[in-house]
């Protein structure tokens, strides 16, 4: 992708990466790629905000060249250390040697402990600016959104706010903009990034929202380092953003299970069938077929799980507990859960996963649903009566 211009003077440089599809060490599958954006600023001074994954440097100095020479760079805004965004930072300071670069007392850590640069850097906290000419562009630190480190930028005059990985979405297309590319698809991958990423940090995001809401700072344009530039409505994801942080949740069900000769996922189809019957919106993953970022995706908004496994050695399948250890990490609050699963002679699944639940902070709203071995007609009618029950405490 080339350089192309988000208003006059201002400039996208970023890379499209069209095919990674894991992501963080496998924590996150980019089904639809993602992108690397930075922005250079052109005034008396040069700017340029954040960089991009190391692999793409070349196509990001390709994308400054047809705008600048390098050498011209001024300043280079880190945002944000984690090497999706730093990792070009070497091989662009080679071009602009005299360039400073600005950042948080936690960025300059992390960056000196990437990359040992001993690189001219200035150390920025919230409110301090940087006049360019007639653009300025003011710092606000954002820690742990989604490191420490984090900050995000604004460019004061023409309100654009540059908050790196904060509104972005792992979304590679060859529009850039919000008013130019599926809106479904970019809420979809906006709520799958807050789910996978942002969720445990939902109170720090909430605080920092509520604060640039307080102190009315005008948002014209928020230009992310990930995904698409918003500009016809930046108030969409700020307001979604607002009620995944405040874990806002609609009646609905997500159903996640394993088995091991299908009894399990027989209980979970009848469940299915009693949600359904009672009205409510429902989804159903063999955790072990399913995506897990997909599924995390769908519990961002759903009150209520529905979680089941086989007993294998006195436990839940091995699949589940890994998946049910990430989901306690995200820190899910405000949700309501069942447990239900099959077993031989001694069981022990469904309490190890209620326990687990419990331990992620998420209410178990019924007693737990256990058949011995395979499920028959009686014990069917019970999974079908247990989704039902289930769907009518989320209505209540
Ligand atoms: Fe896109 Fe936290 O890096």
């Amino acid at each position: 992708m080339s350089a192309l211009k988000v208003i006059p003077d201002v400039y996208w440089v970023g890379a499209v990466d069209w095919n990674v599809r894991n992501f963080h060490g496998h924590t996150y599958s980019t089904s639809r790629g993602t992108t690397y954006n930075a922005y250079l600023i052109i005034d008396d001074k040069v700017a340029l905000v954040d960089t991009v994954y190391g692999p793409f440097a070349a196509e990001m100095i390709e994308n400054i060249k047809q705008i600048i020479v390098p050498e011209k760079i001024d300043y280079i805004i880190a945002n944000h250390v984690e090497t999706d965004h730093s990792g070009a930072l070497p091989a662009i300071l080679k071009l602009c040697p005299k360039a400073k670069v600005f950042g948080t007392a936690k960025c300059k850590e992390g960056l000196d402990k990437h990359y040992y640069g001993n690189w001219d850097f200035q150390v920025v906290k919230t409110g301090d600016k940087l006049k360019l000419g007639k653009k300025t562009l003011t710092f606000n630190e954002a820690p742990m959104l989604h490191w420490p480190d984090s900050m995000f930028s604004y460019l004061i005059e023409d309100q654009i706010l540059l908050p790196n990985d904060a509104f972005g979405q792992h979304y590679a297309t060859n529009q850039r903009f919000d008013d130019e590319v599926d809106g479904y698809a970019l809420m979809e991958e906006a709520a799958k990034y807050y789910g996978n990423i942002l969720w445990p940090l939902s109170p720090l995001v909430l605080k920092k929202i509520q604060e640039l809401i307080k102190a009315n700072i005008p948002i014209k344009i928020i230009a992310p380092s990930h995904g698409i530039i918003w500009r016809k409505d930046p108030m969409k994801i700020v307001n979604a953003y607002l009620s995944w942080a405040k874990n806002e949740t609609k009646p609905k069900v997500a159903v996640i299970y394993e088995t091991m000769w299908q009894a399990t996922e027989k209980m979970a189809r009848k469940i299915v069938e009693g949600i359904t019957d009672a009205g409510l919106n429902v989804k159903l993953f063999d955790v072990t077929q399913s995506d897990r970022t997909e599924i995390i995706k769908e519990m961002l908004d759903s009150k209520g799980y529905i979680i089941g496994s086989s007993t294998h050695d006195n436990d839940m399948l091995p699949n589940m507990a890994g998946f049910l250890h990430f989901l306690k990490g995200l820190k899910p609050k405000e949700r309501i859960a069942a447990v239900f699963g099959s077993y031989g002679w001694a069981g022990g699944a469904v309490k190890n996963i209620e326990d687990t639940l419990k331990e992620a902070g998420i209410e178990i709203a019924q007693p737990s649903l256990s058949v011995r071995y395979v499920p028959d007609g009686n014990e069917l009618k019970s999974c079908y009566e247990y989704g039902k029950s289930f769907a009518r405490i989320i209505n209540k």
